[in-house]
């Protein structure tokens, strides 16, 4: 009886998400920015945050282009700084949610058993790609718009109120 009480207190206080690409400097900050600014204009209450799998950039700032294209579109992710994810988490996030196939292998070796994949949310499940290897700017337009549309519809189905 007691544990039937506690835990839709707990669901309904608790909203957080987890964005988790490879470098934690591409991909899921955009991912973040994204969530952090339709979460503002939308009053909802949702923790946001963003890590990587590898820790080749622990410290770093979003690539450049990640900053160019997010402040094309009224984002402002300067400030976010590049981390690895851990095992506490998958504790403390309700939902992880990787960008590509290979974060899914990644999270799942790691643990995070209930970890969803972004594209899955309006993009046939594909995988969000890795804008870092592209020449040129363009490809970071698409995965914005990619990353934009999909988390959108992750707040809409997920985490709503
Ligand atoms: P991200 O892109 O996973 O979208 O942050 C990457 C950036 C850097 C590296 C890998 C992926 N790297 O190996 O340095």
């Amino acid at each position: 009886m007691l544990i039937l009480c506690i835990i839709p207190l707990k669901s309904s206080l608790m909203k957080s998400l987890l964005f988790v690409c490879l470098g934690n400097i591409c991909r899921s900050p955009l991912a973040e920015g994204i969530a952090k600014k339709i979460i503002l204009e939308k009053k909802l209450n949702i923790t946001v945050d963003s890590a990587g799998t590898g820790d080749w950039h622990i410290g770093d700032s979003p690539c450049h282009n990640s900053i160019k294209v997010a402040a094309l579109h009224g984002v402002d992710i300067s400030s976010q700084q590049s981390r690895q994810v851990t095992l506490k988490d998958f504790q403390d996030y309700e939902l992880i949610i990787g960008l590509d196939d290979s974060n899914m292998t990644n999270l799942n070796k790691l643990g995070a058993k209930d970890a969803l994949k972004l594209g899955s949310f309006g993009y046939k499940n594909e995988d969000v790609p890795d804008p870092y290897f592209f020449d040129g700017f363009e490809g970071f337009e698409k995965v914005y718009e990619m990353i934009e549309s999909c988390v959108t519809q992750l707040l809409e189905e997920k985490l709503h109120d």
